[in-house]
């Protein structure tokens, strides 16, 4: 995507050949800066300290981490402990492991010498592969939206989204932002409600700033106006991320979605999780089983911005003293989910739903069936 006329993608490889770019997200909106990753224990870091954050990006960040881990170290050993300290960084996202598993699963079985090459290719590829995939989640959620317009016969079509899994979380266009990028060139008239998602304000500060960034029209709201905006009628769709869906079809997504889910399900809104197929958890059958991070404490008593001056600062928001609790995701039980959005077509949130457009992944033992036609709605 286009920042001030500038094409840019989340997260590159840098001229030199072996060094990895990403964009610091931990000081959007207010700063945007690039930062180089050269070795493991820098992607380690930029994912566990949020530089970089959202499942698909967090994938690509440590296909690339492991890349660096080999070129510091390419045995059995170095490899094992750069899949051990990546994986580590964040519980939740299932992108984490399943690019772990891709590109450690590539290089294993080669002689060390030739590691380096074949893990930085397969990096490259997951995150073109991402890219791709966001594109058709694009043309599928499209279709959804499209549907609404001519519902709303000329008047704006009004979204509700949550967190940010837009192209900063993703290596380009986004997941559940795909289809409002499209639409909006297409020239479909948009509104797009964004809740802050406190406490790290991926709403506020990212979601926002790529909307602005594209020109699309936007209103920032605390979390806690989701269900009233809702219950006015003024919302036509939601359409949030993944983080995990289980092959049945729960997500856990960023903490919040499950109250957004509930309230539309109240009010009979649609609600689309936007899930490419590197964010599902075939193994899974319930997302109670899904690992739930539990982040730190001062994410949720302090806040950080710019003051009017332009400086960052972080203040203090709660009683000093007060114990915290910060579960940085939440579960979405599959029957408040009206479809899911993958690359493949919009499925129902259930596992035959499901394993309808990914008979291949559902079951690896059925590999060369072939994909269904692209676009079939949840039925
Ligand atoms: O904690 P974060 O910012 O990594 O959480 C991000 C989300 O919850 C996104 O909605 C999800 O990863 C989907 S990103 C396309």
């Amino acid at each position: 995507m286009r920042v001030d006329g500038r094409a840019y993608r989340s997260i590159w490889l840098d001229p030199d050949g072996w060094s990895v770019r990403i964009i610091d997200q931990s000081r959007l909106p207010h700063r945007f800066e690039i930062v180089r990753l050269t070795s493991v224990a820098d992607a380690a870091d930029a994912i566990a300290g949020m530089q970089v954050r959202g499942a698909p990006l967090i994938g690509a960040t440590a296909a690339y981490g492991l890349a660096l881990g080999l070129r510091e170290r390419p045995d059995d050993g170095g490899l094992d402990d750069a899949v051990a300290r990546l994986r580590a960084t964040r519980p939740t996202a299932v992108n984490l492991q399943w690019a772990l598993e891709r590109v450690g699963g590539t290089v294993r079985h080669l002689p060390p010498e030739e590691r380096v090459q074949a893990a930085y290719r397969e990096a490259v590829l997951i995150a073109d592969e991402d890219v791709e995939q966001n594109r058709a989640i694009g043309e599928h959620g499209l279709a959804l939206i499209r549907e609404a317009a001519q519902r709303r016969d000329g008047a704006p079509v009004r979204v509700l989204t949550h967190c940010n899994a837009g192209w900063l979380a993703t290596v380009d266009v986004g997941t559940a932002t795909a289809p409002l990028y499209l639409a909006h060139r297409e020239g479909i008239p948009l509104h797009v409600w964004v809740g802050e998602t406190r406490p790290r304000n991926q709403g506020g500060a990212l979601t926002a700033w790529e909307l602005g960034h594209e020109g699309i029209p936007h209103t920032v709201i605390v979390d806690n106006a989701g269900g009233h905006v809702m219950q006015r009628g003024e919302v036509d769709l939601c359409i949030v991320g993944t983080d995990r869906t289980t092959g049945a079809g729960d997500v856990a997504n960023k903490i919040g979605t499950y109250l957004k889910a509930l309230a539309a399900h109240d009010l009979g809104i649609p609600f689309y999780v936007a899930s490419p197929s590197s964010s599902i958890d075939w193994t899974l059958d319930s997302g109670d089983d899904i690992p739930i991070e539990e982040r730190a404490a001062r994410e949720v008593s302090h806040l950080s911005g710019a003051t009017e001056s332009g400086d960052l600062a972080t203040v203090q928001v709660t009683a000093p003293g007060s114990p915290v609790g910060n579960p940085a995701f939440d579960v979405t039980p599959a029957r408040l989910i009206t479809g899911l959005i993958t690359e493949r077509g919009v499925a129902p949130s259930t596992r035959a739903g499901l394993a309808r457009l990914f008979p291949d992944l559902a079951d690896p033992s059925s590999e060369g069936s072939v994909a269904p036609s692209p676009v079939s709605v949840p039925g």
